[in-house]
């Protein structure tokens, strides 16, 4: 089994959906975000606050040109990775791309309360949060191979729809 990359807007379930891949399939977790601070030995709220954005995006692409060669992993990815169209190919490269949705609702009531958010920190209402969804939307669907609604589903439910999915693309291609 080649790799599963996870993207979705933030809190759409991509770790919760990777965990539980990984436990009945018994592919290798990746967390993005996570191999990132423990390579930058920070939180990624600090990396945001103490060097900006555009280096977060820098820490990406790296992480995403060392994961290649390997393969049975699942990637959970960061929100913004699809921002950037390198990352993009280096992940097409890597696996199959499976975009994870949820609504704006289902996304607020989950990040209501975290604060590991940069992006979200003083922004968590909806209007916001769809308007950035808005602005993303062209991206995450260019960049998906395979596109799953999460809205009331269980995280099962979730991993068997997934598994099948790229079962099927792979037949296809
Ligand atoms: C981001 C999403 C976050 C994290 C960072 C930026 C984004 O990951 O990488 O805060 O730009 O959407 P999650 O999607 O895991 O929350």
């Amino acid at each position: 089994m080649k790799n599963i990359m996870l993207i979705g807007f933030m809190a759409t379930g991509k770790s919760a959906v990777a965990r539980g891949i990984c436990r009945e399939y018994q592919m290798e977790l990746v967390e993005m975000d996570e191999e990132i601070e423990k390579k930058e030995g920070r939180k990624i709220s600090d990396i945001f606050e103490e060097d900006g954005e555009a280096y977060f995006r820098e820490l990406e692409t790296a992480f995403l040109r060392g994961i290649n060669e390997k393969e049975n992993q699942v990637v959970s990815c960061g929100g913004g990775v699809v921002l950037r169209r390198e990352n993009v190919e280096l992940m097409k490269q890597n696996g199959a791309v499976v975009l994870l949705k949820a609504s704006p609702e289902t996304i607020l009531e989950r990040v209501k309360r975290n604060h590991n958010r940069p992006l979200l920190e003083g922004n968590k209402n909806i209007a916001f949060i769809k308007k950035m969804m808005d602005e993303r939307k062209d991206k995450y669907l260019e960049a998906a191979d395979i596109i799953i609604a999460t809205d009331g589903k269980g995280v099962k439910a979730i991993c068997r729809e997934i598994m099948s999915k790229v079962e099927n693309n792979k037949r296809k291609n």
